[in-house]
């Protein structure tokens, strides 16, 4: 054999499953994980999103047994969203802040069946917008300062119905600020805010908008939502946030954007979550079927890059598989 002098050997540290464990750096557990969900009106429904094998739309009895289930595998939070009839939808979303609307009735539902699970909705206006976008439409445009009033009413209705914290997702400036104002105005001064702050024009949204039926009737939602192109100003919607009130903020999509959750995570004084999106849940669940991937070791190795970016908290639909997979271990 050839003789090397070779002092330093990085594979000493590879060298069994214990060496490698005890040097690992990052974790991924059922702690980290928020399980978003889709609900719908009826009874005893489960219907599958066509483009995300194994997410269903839940009416809300079958919703809380869901929970019950989530909370027993240790998921501990969930994100709730609408799946509402387009004759319900107007210009101005006012199904948004019925007492005793679907959402309203579905948040309420859940806190009673499992009073410990971290219930976190989603503030927009899309799922009730006759006009599909976030925001209040005004010949074609987006009008931010007509928005914010909406999704004040809508937060505090959130709040009522018993939301622990409240994401608003719709990227108007200056949201963050009035929504912190009309939850304290309103007592709600322990509902915390996960800041949708670095949020992407992304196409990987396309699934979600299949399962909410919530795509923008006209044009889409680039003058709102961030362009790809930019990390610069994911930092400055992130700055602003923490005067503005916030208690978490949040990076979407997550694996096309792990630059960007690596510059939040290094200058966020907040905790950071990333939301691992419907397109990429569902892109691994295509390549699995067709037999191309190995789903298991794709999902953990996904969820493992959020952490190893930097984030704290992950949004994915992969969260309950996960919980079954280290629960069968
Ligand atoms: C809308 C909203 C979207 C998602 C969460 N909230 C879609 C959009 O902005 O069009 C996407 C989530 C996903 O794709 O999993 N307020």
């Amino acid at each position: 054999m050839i003789d090397f002098n070779l002092p330093i050997r990085p594979r000493r540290n590879r060298r069994s499953a214990a060496v490698r464990a005890l040097v690992s750096e990052n974790e991924v557990t059922v702690n980290d994980l928020v399980m978003p969900l889709f609900v719908i009106d009826g009874e005893n429904q489960k219907i599958e999103v066509k483009s995300m094998p194994n997410i269903y739309r839940f009416s809300i009895d079958l919703l809380v047994e869901e929970c019950k289930e989530l909370w027993d595998l240790g998921i501990k939070g969930i994100d709730l969203f609408p799946a509402l009839d387009d004759s319900i939808k107007d210009k101005v979303a006012s199904e948004s802040i019925n007492p005793e609307g679907l959402y309203q009735r579905a948040i309420k539902a859940v806190k009673a069946a499992v009073p410990e699970m971290l219930v976190i909705t989603d503030v927009a206006m899309d799922p009730y917008s006759s006009d599909g976008h976030d925001g209040y439409v005004e010949d074609g445009e987006i009008i931010n300062d007509k928005t914010l009033p909406i999704l004040a009413e809508m937060a505090v209705a959130q709040a009522k119905a018993g939301a622990d914290i409240i994401a608003p997702s719709d990227m108007m400036d200056g949201r963050v600020e009035v929504l912190r104002e009309a939850l304290d105005d309103a007592g709600f001064t322990d509902v915390g805010i996960l800041s949708y702050s670095a949020k992407y024009a992304s196409a990987f949204y396309g699934p979600f908008r299949d399962a909410l039926d919530s795509a923008p009737k006209s044009g889409d939602k680039k003058t709102y939502q961030m362009d790809p192109a930019n990390v610069r100003e994911a930092i400055r919607e992130v700055e602003l946030v923490f005067s503005e009130g916030a208690d978490m903020v949040m990076v979407k999509p997550g694996m096309p954007y792990l630059d960007v959750v690596r510059a939040v995570a290094e200058m966020s004084e907040l905790p950071v979550a990333v939301y691992n999106v419907s397109g990429e849940y569902s892109m691994l669940n295509a390549a699995a079927q067709n037999g191309w991937l190995d789903y298991e070791r794709v999902v953990k190795e996904t969820l493992l890059s959020f952490k190893r970016a930097g984030a704290d908290i992950i949004l994915t639909y992969h969260a309950k598989e996960f919980a079954k997979w280290t629960q069968d271990k």
